[in-house]
């Protein structure tokens, strides 16, 4: 528990998975008083021996304060609890922290609109672990009036906390962008242990190796956004041809020895497409220009 006398704002969290549980917490730790409610109540339980009032309804704990932080599984989950009780939030704030697609959260906020509740989408970026950390990444988008009053109290969650924008779907496309970066990296990374482990090198003896490549890619990150925003993809240090035959490398050992190849033949695919389109001696960058031709990809639904 904060030993500052400061009141906190208080604060009701719905939905007590890993996350809201880690929500909670974090709000009773800087002092908020926290109204709790989760489908299964026993979920619950410890929240309630560290000071958290327990409401025996969703109805109830939307009523108990003026702001609700929801985290549960997807946005069908979200919207079975939050349908019956738009009376009950009328005038209120909600705070969805549940991750799906950009338009679910836009239709949530034009629900939220319909009954005039402030609504603010949220995603959450880091692990339980790290909620309520100075650290700790939370983004934010909708009614700039919801962020800009109820900043601080969203702080004791994480102090990273971006609002991005008021449309309400850009919380999600900020959030679903970076798990886009995270899984194609750690999908790679699996298959380079087992590329290792197929010539009797074990994961371990190559992981301390690992974070050569991992250093490199802060700065291949900020050049890469200045060159897609710019159009411009100058190859001068390494050019798209020759990273092209790299992955072709890989792809031939890989397949030699039995792996899976079907992201590797993907990244192939979307590379030598870029070659075709004229960019061998531009920058990797340039494998936006497949990546993102809107009207030409087969997979655009
Ligand atoms: N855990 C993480 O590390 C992490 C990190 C970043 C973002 N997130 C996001 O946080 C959100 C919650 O994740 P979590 O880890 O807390 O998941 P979880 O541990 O699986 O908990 C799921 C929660 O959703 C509730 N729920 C599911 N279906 C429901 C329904 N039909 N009606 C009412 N409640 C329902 C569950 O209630 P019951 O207890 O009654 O089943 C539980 O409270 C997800 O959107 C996830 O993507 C999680």
């Amino acid at each position: 528990m904060s030993t500052t006398n400061t009141p906190r704002t208080p604060v009701t969290v719905i939905g007590l998975g890993a996350m809201g549980q880690a929500l909670a917490g974090a709000f009773l730790e800087a002092g908020h008083p926290t109204t709790v409610w989760n489908r299964s109540r026993s979920k619950g339980d410890s929240l309630v021996v560290r000071g958290a009032v327990r409401a025996e309804t969703a109805e109830e704990a939307v009523r108990a304060t003026e702001l609700t932080v929801v985290c549960v599984v997807d946005y069908d989950a979200s919207q079975a609890i939050l349908a019956p009780l738009a009376e009950a939030f009328e005038g209120r704030v909600l705070v969805n922290l549940t991750s799906d697609t950009p338009e679910r959260s836009r239709e949530a906020a034009a629900w939220a609109a319909e009954h005039s509740i402030a609504h603010l989408d949220g995603a959450v970026m880091v692990p339980t672990p790290l909620i309520g950390s100075p650290e700790a990444l939370l983004f934010y988008s909708g009614s700039q009036e919801a962020f800009d009053r109820h900043e601080p109290t969203l702080k004791a969650l994480g102090g990273k906390a971006a609002f991005v924008g008021t449309d309400p779907g850009l919380a999600a496309i900020y959030d679903l962008s970076l798990l886009d970066f995270f899984y194609g990296s750690i999908s790679g990374l699996v298959h380079a242990y087992a590329l290792a482990t197929g010539d009797g090198v074990k994961a371990a003896d190559l992981a301390p190796y690992l974070s050569t490549i991992v250093q490199i890619l802060p700065p291949i990150a900020e050049y890469t956004a200045a060159n897609i925003d710019a159009s411009s993809y100058p190859g001068t240090q390494a050019n798209l041809g020759m990273m092209a035959a790299g992955v072709d490398h890989i792809l031939h050992a890989a397949r030699t020895r039995g792996l899976d190849v079907s992201q590797l033949e993907s990244i192939k695919s979307v590379a030598d497409r870029a070659v075709a389109k004229g960019h061998r001696d531009d920058d990797w960058a340039s494998t936006y220009e497949v990546l993102a031709d809107r009207d030409q990809n087969p997979s655009a639904a």
